[in-house]
């Protein structure tokens, strides 16, 4: 799951006259934008909107991320700045709820009531069909914290997507698929924060396929922390794996890009591999995070393979598919890395080659095994691997790019470039790609040749 830690803002659909407004900021992975949506659809029946600005909100709702420090810091100064919005509102006779979801929310929940006076609720991932009821209390005053699992399905108990949001949203949408993780690598919190694995039935994730392709979108992106182990109740009453639903949403007209993410390399089943080679709208490109490629340290971090054995997959996988493109995540500094365990992670980047990378420098998080263990590597060591391997990883990415050059690609058209006369989108790979508007309109795919790559975008002949 790429941390993109950024606030997300996005184009309210246009409100009724005093409808209550609430403002979403999201940080974290793309699970978290996908909650936003439900949540946001989820107080929409409750009457609230979603607006861009924070000025003109009734409600701020926060999806935070724990997955490193820094990102569960950002709440709180978040939470500080919003604190004095909350003065300047109360002086001009007004008011703002406040409330905290996400990962943080699951991890700390009465602790950030505590630290944070100003926050109004706490809310949990497995709880947010209880949002409108949680804000009704927050409105009479009454401060909740639900962080507990729910018993109930809460994508039952979500309402469906509102299909205006879902085309002011764009075409292309994200679907959460699978939720939690049963994996439990020292280093990571998700295990914790978003409880064990639970896989949604087929017949639920085809009904919101279709929902989103009616209203407009022509790209899905399957999400889950550990998306390829999924494992849902089919149809016919049997357990599926995540080969078989892309075969089954394959077949939804008008659907013309699948993807996924983020796989764990164990989870690469046969049937899995074997849908990239049969389905030509799954898109040829894998996040597939190894974290390292020293073994010993594979050991340590619990992600139950070795360095060779990820090597050996892809070969399988690129056999399927010749053009699959790879990215991944990597960790530098875990407990314990020595100079020899850092080549070997360098080493098998070399061997790999990927289009495109997350890098991050270990961060002890608490209740993690990880945390504990002696032999934390100092965080200068840590920024001088992590310049290094970046270094590897950027010119691996330029050299992906450069390979476009001159070569025709197909392009989801997305949305009006930024100058006047194009259009964006993006290749199959993720690239963003700027175009002439000639090309065609938002939501077509088409054929344009690259002319030019630079470092994190391809332009089209004629942009
Ligand atoms: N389920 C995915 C990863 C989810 S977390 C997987 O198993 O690959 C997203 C990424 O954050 C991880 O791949 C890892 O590279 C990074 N990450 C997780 N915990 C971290 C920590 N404590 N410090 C630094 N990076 C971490
Ligand atoms: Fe975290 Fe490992 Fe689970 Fe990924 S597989 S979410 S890194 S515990
Ligand atoms: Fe962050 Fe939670 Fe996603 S910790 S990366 S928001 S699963």
């Amino acid at each position: 799951m790429n941390d993109i830690a950024e606030i997300l803002e996005r184009e309210a659909a246009p409100a009724p006259a005093n409808a209550r407004k609430v403002y979403v900021k999201t940080y974290g992975c793309q699970m978290n934008v996908y909650d936003s949506q439900r949540m946001t659809d989820a107080l929409g029946a409750d009457g609230y909107v979603e607006t861009a600005t924070i000025d003109d909100a009734d409600m701020v709702l926060i999806n935070t991320c724990h997955i490193r420090e820094k990102a569960a810091e950002k709440v709180y100064s978040q939470l500080g700045r919003l604190r004095k919005l909350r003065d300047k509102r109360r002086a001009e006779g007004r008011d703002v709820l406040v409330g905290v979801a996400g990962c943080v929310a699951q991890a700390e929940g009465e602790e950030i009531l505590r630290r944070a006076p100003v926050v109004d609720f706490v809310i949990g991932p497995q709880t947010y069909h209880r949002l409108p009821q949680v804000a009704a209390e927050a409105r009479r005053g009454v401060k909740l914290v639900e962080t507990d699992y729910a018993i109930e399905d809460k994508f039952e108990q979500l309402p469906a997507h509102d299909a205006r949001q879902i085309r002011a949203r764009g075409v292309t949408a994200f679907l959460t698929v699978q939720e939690g993780c049963d994996k439990f690598c020292t280093f990571c919190v998700v295990p914790y924060t978003r409880g064990a694995e639970v896989s949604r039935p087929v017949g639920q994730i085809v009904a919101e396929a279709r929902q989103l392709v009616d209203a407009g979108v022509r790209e899905v992106t399957l999400l889950g922390q550990n998306v390829n182990a999924w494992h849902g109740e089919g149809p016919d009453g049997r357990e599926w794996g995540l080969g078989q639903l892309l075969h089954e949403l394959a077949k939804i007209e008008g659907l013309a890009r699948l993807r996924y993410t983020t796989s764990h390399p164990r989870d690469m089943d046969d049937a899995l591999i074997e849908a990239h080679r049969d389905l030509e709208c799954l898109m040829p490109y894998l996040h597939l995070p190894v974290q390292a490629g020293s073994d010993r340290l594979l050991k340590a971090m619990n992600r139950k393979h070795t360095a060779d054995e990820y090597r050996r997959l892809v070969d399988r996988i690129r056999a399927a598919r010749p053009d699959i493109a790879l990215s991944g995540d990597f960790i530098v500094g875990f407990p314990g890395e020595t100079e020899a365990d850092f080549e070997d992670t360098m080493r098998l980047i070399r061997d790999i080659g990927y289009a495109q990378a997350f890098s991050f420098k270990y961060s002890p998080r608490p209740g993690t095994p990880g945390a504990d263990l002696a032999d934390q590597v100092p965080d200068a060591l840590k920024s001088e691997r992590l310049q290094r391997l970046q270094a590897l990883l950027a010119g691996q990415q330029a050299a992906f790019m450069q390979g476009l050059e001159g070569k025709t690609i197909s392009v989801l058209l997305e949305k009006p470039g930024r100058e006047f006369g194009q259009i964006a989108g993006r290749s199959p790979w993720l690239q963003p790609v700027v175009c002439s508007e000639t090309v065609g309109k938002i939501g077509d795919i088409v054929n344009v040749r690259i002319s030019r790559a630079s470092a994190n975008s391809l332009l089209a002949d004629g942009a």
